[in-house]
């Protein structure tokens, strides 16, 4: 049996007329770019999160660029940023002149460590960007009592976890701003590249608005108060997802039905393999990642039977080739680099078939055993 990591075409095949209509209509009409579907995108999801500004853009990286910015991150300002995390949420800091300071993460669960966080923050200090990854969530409550204790703000990159709920709030809604990414693999995958910034903040909401389009303020055209950026939404992209919104949650069912039975087939395999089986919060499944001792046999073995899997991700941040300007070295984030070393993710997507997840399974269950029959 082949076991795909994703599956594009399974994913897009009930929207092909659709897909079809919308780039044909689009594509032939005057209007590409900042129009009628991105503002309905923009109400669909102030909606859908109880959000009072929502801010379309082209892609994840570029929302969290904006945000940054808005948040008046520069030369001389430093952000604390988890040590294991996808590359934006420290390269946008260094690309602004702001220094990233890297906290190290939970054991468990991989994400931002509150304690660790209390202890690196500076006097330069001024944003903090827990993150969430795969399906599980930053602490949001003992981060945020953190900032506003230190007078720091939230930013929450909750790119991948739209639809997640912590006491009762959305995800992106647990901090000061949040954003999400509809990058095709994402819970919310869109036609291409596209991202949404969300938050109850009128002035940072106005200024991320207005840096998303070279600082014009939507009245005077050409006139430019702030220098920004060319960072917004195509019309095809926010009208695909304004359709495909209207299925999400039956899209995150799905995604949860998959993530709840990985989670009773594997709670039992400590130390070989661990997971985060129970949490304290409603989890979006984007991707399912294990801790796995011997990843690479592990790796390997699913392989040979067909399963394709993911490392993410293989490095901790501050070890990156392109952060050596900052001088971290190899055990200066013990618990971050321990996760590269040990996370995988297996396959895990709303259109995947029964007898596929069933293999996979009974694969992982079987390399156990195998590896037990050896101790
Ligand atoms: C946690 C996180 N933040 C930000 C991003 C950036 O989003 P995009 O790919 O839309 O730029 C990603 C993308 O994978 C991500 O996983």
């Amino acid at each position: 049996m082949k076991v795909p990591f994703f599956n594009y075409p399974a994913r897009y095949a009930e929207d092909h007329e659709t897909i079809k209509n919308i780039v044909y209509q689009i594509g032939t009409s005057d209007d590409f770019i900042l129009k009628e579907n991105v503002l309905e995108l923009e109400e669909k999801i102030r909606n859908y999160t109880g959000a009072k500004h929502a801010i379309a853009t082209s892609n994840g990286t570029s929302a969290l660029t904006i945000i940054l910015r808005a948040m008046g991150v520069g030369p001389g300002v430093d952000v604390l940023t988890p040590a294991f995390s996808f590359i934006s949420t420290a390269s946008t800091i260094v690309l602004l002149g702001g220094r990233p300071i890297f906290v190290d993460v939970d054991p468990l669960t991989g994400m931002m460590d509150p304690c660790d966080l209390e202890a690196k923050i500076t006097p330069q200090s001024k944003v903090i960007i827990p993150t969430h990854l795969f399906s599980v969530m930053a602490d949001m409550s003992a981060i945020y009592n953190i900032a506003k204790k230190n007078h720091l703000l939230v930013l929450e990159d909750s790119a991948v976890s739209l639809g997640a709920r912590m006491n009762g709030k959305m995800a992106g809604m647990l901090g000061d701003v949040g954003l999400y990414s509809f990058f095709p693999a994402k819970p919310l995958g869109g036609i291409g590249d596209g991202a949404i910034i969300v938050t109850n903040n009128d002035e940072l909401g106005k200024m991320c608005w207005m840096l998303r389009n070279h600082g014009q303020d939507g009245i005077n055209r050409f006139v430019h108060h702030h220098l920004g950026y060319n960072h917004r939404m195509d019309e095809t992209v926010a009208a695909y997802l304004v359709h495909k919104l209207s299925r999400y949650d039956q899209l995150l069912a799905r995604r949860s039905k998959i993530g709840s039975d990985y989670n009773e087939a594997f709670k039992d395999l400590y130390p070989q393999i661990q997971v985060v089986n129970e949490t304290a919060y409603d989890r979006v499944y984007y991707t399912y990642v294990l801790q796995v001792e011997n990843r690479d046999n592990f790796r390997q073995f699913l392989h040979e039977k067909g399963i394709e899997t993911q490392i993410y991700y293989p490095l901790a941040l501050p070890l990156q080739p392109a952060f050596s300007f900052l001088k971290h070295q190899e055990g200066d984030f013990p618990v971050a680099e321990g996760i590269a070393k040990r996370s995988i993710a297996i396959p895990l997507y709303a259109e995947m078939p029964d007898e596929h997840i069933e293999y996979v399974v009974q694969s992982v269950l079987q390399f156990v055993s195998v590896v037990n029959a050896h101790v």
